[in-house]
């Protein structure tokens, strides 16, 4: 069809588009911390500004980041003991994982893997099923935790069928903020004010009672999702008898196990997956986080290749929840293949226990120094749980004024207070978990030694010998400078 045009827009010249105000990346790299608090503000986070202000974190600005440690605008080594919630197994930009980027970009690779089949997304996939136990053959790949975990919750309510459309998670869970895993993350501050599924049920985490009266009282439970050791929840584990029953109750009563591995997989725990502490395997699985080895968004979700079958296995099926438009990308792929054999070449499942257990021994040795402070660490290899007495009630009486005009979140939590001065004054960086204030999370790269345990035991060691009334009034002063 010829369009007909008028002749005086035929003729008019092209009015060329304006390039807008743009950062350039070199002038992105160059922001000072001033400015960059600035776009903060405007663009990204205001509201989070205010802790980052209370904590001191606003002051810095990363300029490069290497194995354990970030180094910020004025060449200070921060020790990285938060790594990413569990993200940077490898430390920061690892040699092996950036050479296989570069080489991957230099040879021109293709990116988008939904048109022809990747090489890529298929070898990452035999990969992640040949580090996992049983039949959990079938792999989903992603972008995040929370994707890896929407395909799951998806992949089990398919196989378990219309008739069992109920899901049970536990209390203090933490699936993801995505509206689907909303449902089943048992946080209020993330989801009050939203309208989620409500086929689900909430039981307490460790209680193999609750499931059983559960599963026995009602049938049309199909899936049961689960951390195997609960992260955001404050590290927080069952016993091995939970899971040995649970897997049991699960194939008396048909209903599918997903284990949600995105934070303590991946080898935290000192095992690949922390269920493979318990001699058990889940129908489902995820794992995401340092999937990405540090430099790629990669998430998946791995199942028995049964319950595969039955929710995705025909052509009029398979669609349905196909890889997503960044499912299997090139260059994350690769990232995530050469991460994988990194993990196994180095060692760094065992060292993760081995180290683990030695920065838990030290941890343990503390408490006994502190107990009036420290009321509990647990946790297995790199992911560890570190809990405060709640001191609110505890502390004398001329500071309570003091703190009290402190934010909410801190009030009667240490870990703020402590986070706070690891870096300023140590420059040791921990990590805060948002449902239980009173623990810090201590999530190193599976790559960190004895050599920077003792490096932060010593910097934890000496602040906590200045005692509580010094480290809130330390806080204080540095909130007035
Ligand atoms: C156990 C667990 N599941 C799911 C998620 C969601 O992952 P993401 O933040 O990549 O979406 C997280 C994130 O912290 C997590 O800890």
């Amino acid at each position: 069809m010829t369009v007909m045009t008028k002749p005086e827009q035929a003729t008019a010249p092209v009015a060329a588009i304006r390039k807008p105000n743009l950062i350039t990346v070199e002038q992105a790299k160059a922001l000072d911390v001033a400015r960059i608090t600035d776009l903060f503000k405007a663009h990204l986070n205001p509201g989070q500004l205010h802790f980052m202000k209370l904590l001191g974190f606003h002051k810095v600005k990363i300029e490069r980041a290497e194995g354990m440690f970030y180094i910020d605008q004025n060449g200070r080594k921060i020790l990285d003991f938060f790594g990413g919630f569990g993200s940077l197994a490898f430390g920061h930009n690892h040699p092996r994982i950036l050479e296989a980027r570069k080489k991957f970009q230099e040879e021109k690779r293709q990116e988008i893997a939904i048109a022809f089949m990747s090489q890529y997304a298929g070898a990452l996939a035999h990969n992640i099923a040949a580090c996992s136990p049983g039949d959990l053959d079938m792999v989903f790949l992603g972008s995040s935790g929370s994707e890896a975990m929407e395909a799951a919750v998806k992949l089990a309510e398919r196989a378990a069928g219309p008739k069992r459309p109920k899901v049970v998670y536990a209390e203090n869970s933490f699936h993801g903020k995505t509206k689907g895993v909303l449902a089943i993350t048992d946080g209020s501050l993330y989801r009050a004010d939203f309208k989620v599924v409500d086929n689900t049920v909430r039981v307490p985490f460790g209680d193999i009672d609750a499931v059983e009266r559960l599963f026995r009282a009602d049938p049309e439970i199909g899936v049961i999702v689960l951390e195997t050791i609960q992260g955001g929840g404050g590290i927080i584990q069952a016993p091995a008898a939970y899971w040995q029953k649970l897997r049991a109750l699960c194939d008396q009563h048909g209903v599918l196990w997903v284990a949600d591995e995105v934070q303590c997989g991946y080898g935290r725990s000192g095992r690949f997956y922390a269920f493979e502490h318990y001699g058990v395997v889940p129908d489902v699985t995820a794992l995401a986080k340092s999937l990405g080895a540090g430099k790629a968004a990669v998430g998946a979700m791995i199942a028995r290749r049964d319950v595969y079958m039955k929710a995705y296995g025909t052509p009029k099926t398979a669609m349905i929840h196909a890889m997503a438009t960044f499912g299997g990308m090139g260059e994350a792929c690769v990232t995530a293949i050469e991460g994988l054999n990194v993990l196994y070449d180095e060692g760094l499942i065992d060292n993760a226990a081995d180290t683990g257990a030695y920065l838990l021994e030290r941890l343990a040795a503390l408490k006994d120094k502190y107990p009036k402070i420290i009321k509990d660490v647990r946790g297995k290899g790199f992911m560890i749980g570190l809990e405060f007495h709640d001191f609110s009630q505890t502390l004398p009486m001329v500071l309570r004024p003091v703190v009290s005009v402190l934010d909410d979140k801190l009030k009667g939590s240490l870990s703020g207070f402590v986070g706070s001065l690891l870096l300023r004054d140590y420059d040791v960086l921990v990590a805060f978990t948002e449902y239980n204030r009173n623990v810090i999370r201590l999530e190193p790269p599976l790559i960190c030694q004895r050599e920077h345990v003792d490096r932060f035991i010593e910097a934890f060691d000496s602040l906590l010998s200045r005692g509580i009334v010094s480290i809130v009034k330390d806080f204080v002063k540095s909130q007035v400078r």
